[in-house]
């Protein structure tokens, strides 16, 4: 079976992950360009593994049977619904957009065309979460009562990224937000606490520490742990408690050596996100070939981006107001 053709635009830290993916990993999706804004930067990754560049995004198109958009937040929409438009399949990065106008007008705008649209909830399709996933849809947890699920940087990202990156629940939260609703279900309420920790997170009216509280519509309860700066490691774990069974996914360590001296036991710990999912980036990017040649739906839609969205909005507005935000209230972020 050929390999469909992936353009990928943006080759910074996640174009990085998808391009290496594509020419190493994937059995289903190959890459068939990249384009980045900066062109020397599109040059060296092109060379270093061999594939073409293109000067622009229009000239990725041409040479491309789908795209995946890695590019910063603020300009996924304009790109994906170029893309759209000229019949390509879409794959994009988390999240949509940065206000819910505007995921919303590109979700519809995409869905216009037809063509296939997957968002970069890459969790889905982790072999850990996929195997809790199941189990817990099949019935084996039982009822599920409790959510507990961490995701924290070793470090915080470069503050150029900061700036673009819509917030701390909508960049970073947003991911446990869709873990939340795959694993248990709908959201009726959430409360949401946050800290800047270190000062240039307050300066750009940020937040590097947050705690969420969610309410489902089954009766559980949810609490989501967020930092961006852990410094011990990247932590990104899982527990889905119910009446029949627990499902707890923990952080892996990078290998199997643990060292030992009187009373203490010393394990290293993975260093961030593309260390941690080295299966996951590349199953997402095969899973969306596979939509592209079956016409299937993917697992990911942008209604899901859109539902995920909607909780990150919900908890930066119970942030700043100190109050907890029920979903049929308007969120705004
Ligand atoms: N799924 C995940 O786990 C995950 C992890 C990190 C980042 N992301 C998402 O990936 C996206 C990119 O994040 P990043 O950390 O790689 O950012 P980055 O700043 O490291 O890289 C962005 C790249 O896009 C390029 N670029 C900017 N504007 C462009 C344009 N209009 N056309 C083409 N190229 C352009 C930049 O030159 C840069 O090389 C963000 O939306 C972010 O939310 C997802």
């Amino acid at each position: 079976m050929s390999k469909l053709g992936i353009g990928l635009a943006g080759v910074g830290r996640m174009g990085r992950i998808h391009a290496t993916n594509l020419v190493a990993r994937c059995a289903r999706a190959g890459l068939a360009c990249v384009y980045d804004a900066d062109a020397a930067r599109a040059k060296i990754l092109a060379s270093q593994l061999d594939v073409p560049v293109a000067a622009s995004f229009d000239e990725l198109l041409e040479r491309s049977e789908a795209v995946a958009i890695a590019t910063p937040t603020g300009t996924h929409a304009e790109l994906s619904v170029t893309a759209a438009r000229a019949g390509m399949p879409v794959f994009c990065e988390k999240p949509v957009s940065l206000d819910r106008a505007t995921t919303v007008a590109t979700i519809e705008a995409v869905e216009a065309t037809g063509v296939v649209f997957q968002v970069g909830f890459h969790r889905r399709f982790d072999p850990d979460w996929v195997a809790a996933a199941d189990r817990i849809a099949a019935g084996e947890l039982g009822e599920v009562t409790l959510l507990r699920t961490s995701l924290r940087d070793m470090n915080p990202p470069d503050p150029a990224y900061l700036a673009g990156s819509g917030g701390f629940f909508v960049d970073v939260t947003v991911h446990d937000l869709d873990v939340a609703r795959w694993l248990v279900g709908e959201v009726v309420e959430v409360s949401a606490h946050g800290a800047a920790s270190d000062p240039a997170f307050a300066e750009l009216g940020d937040i590097d520490t947050a705690v969420v509280v969610l309410r489902f519509a089954n009766g559980a309860l949810g609490v989501i742990d967020n930092s961006r700066g852990a410094r011990y490691g990247y932590e990104c774990s899982t527990e889905v408690m119910g009446t029949l069974a627990t499902a707890r996914i923990d952080a892996p360590h990078r290998r199997g050596l643990e060292w030992r001296t009187p009373g203490t036991a010393s394990r290293d710990l993975v260093r961030d996100f593309e260390e941690r999912y080295p299966h996951a980036y590349a199953a997402e990017l095969d899973a969306f070939a596979e939509c592209v040649r079956t016409g299937a739906p993917p697992r990911v839609t942008g209604r899901d981006a859109l539902a995920a969205f909607d909780l990150a909005a919900a908890a930066d507005t119970s942030w700043r107001t100190g109050r907890p935000v029920t979903l049929s209230q308007e969120v705004s972020a």
